[in-house]
């Protein structure tokens, strides 16, 4: 590992979580994995609409879970391969390719490491819903997605909006994270994060199912835009589309209501906010 090993604590948290999640996600109805087998493309509609023509790309998707999105992308003609650090991701992964009868590759390792694990570079980098939040160093990524990508190759990202992720819907004095649909929606969570882990503590995952989880806690990231944006400058990639969105794929709040689109937003008489951003950035 890189010079990243200081934040090693936050990244064996976040394994053993990502590691006892998997198999909860892969039975979920929010996940989809039915409709995906019977053929339904179950990307989500800012997703479907955005990427474009993949055919015949290479594509690396980071953080790729148990590789739903990945094996949606392949099914759309790229070449696609999926990282993620946690091994019972990978191993979920490569069955649903099988499943699905998808050629795909899957790769076990750490974000940060990903130059020195996989030679090969691509045309295209995915990174959407719910990643870049697990990782300490936003311009390290950055870094490591330029590194990833072919000369004129192109990042795709597809994120929960900072603004959104600074705010939080728990009562006054309640444990961080832990949401009450009472509770009015307020600023929370230091927007200009700095590199500081929040420390979430839930037994439940965010699919709604209440299973029990043994490892409760996560040590999440809050990366302001002019981190996001300036580490994609400075490693060299240039904007080529900035878009924000009221909705976001998961219910971050009790109050945001879900659409017959999947994806949830705020109720009917309340303000509108930025709940999620999307951007594409090429490398020269
Ligand atoms: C919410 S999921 C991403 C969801 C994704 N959009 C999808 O296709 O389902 C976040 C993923 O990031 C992975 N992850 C978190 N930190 C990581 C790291 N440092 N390196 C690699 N993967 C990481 C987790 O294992 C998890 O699978």
């Amino acid at each position: 590992m890189t010079d990243h090993a200081r934040h090693q604590e936050s990244f064996t948290v976040n394994k053993a979580r990502w590691d006892e999640v998997v198999a909860i996600h892969v039975a979920s109805a929010d996940y989809q994995v039915q409709p995906f087998l019977a053929g339904q493309d179950t990307l989500l509609p800012i997703e479907a609409r955005e990427i474009g023509d993949i055919r015949g790309k290479s594509l690396i998707h980071l953080q790729c879970h148990f590789g739903l999105d990945t094996l949606n992308l392949a099914r759309r003609g790229a070449h696609v391969t999926g990282l993620d650090f946690s091994p019972q991701a990978i191993a979920a992964a490569r069955a649903l390719a099988a499943r699905a009868g998808l050629e795909a590759r899957f790769v076990e390792g750490n974000l940060y490491d990903a130059p020195s694990l996989i030679a090969e570079r691509f045309d295209l980098a995915y990174v959407t819903w719910g990643a870049i939040n697990w990782l300490p160093d936003i311009k390290g990524w950055a870094k490591v997605v330029a590194k990833m990508l072919k000369p004129s190759g192109e990042l795709y990202l597809l994120e929960a909006h900072p603004f959104a992720f600074a705010l939080d819907q728990v009562p006054p004095g309640g444990a961080v994270g832990v949401r009450d649909a009472g509770a009015p929606l307020c600023p929370t969570f230091p927007y200009f994060g700095a590199g500081v882990p929040i420390i979430f503590d839930s037994d439940t995952t965010y699919t709604g199912d209440d299973t029990k989880v043994e490892n409760t806690r996560t040590h999440e990231f809050l990366h302001p835009m002019s981190d996001i944006l300036g580490g994609l400058i400075e490693a060299g990639l240039t904007l080529t589309s900035y878009n924000e969105h009221d909705s976001i794929a998961w219910a971050m709040w009790p109050l945001l209501v879900e659409g017959a689109d999947r994806m949830y937003r705020m109720p009917e008489g309340h303000t509108n906010l930025p709940l999620s951003f999307s951007l594409k950035a090429r490398k020269a």
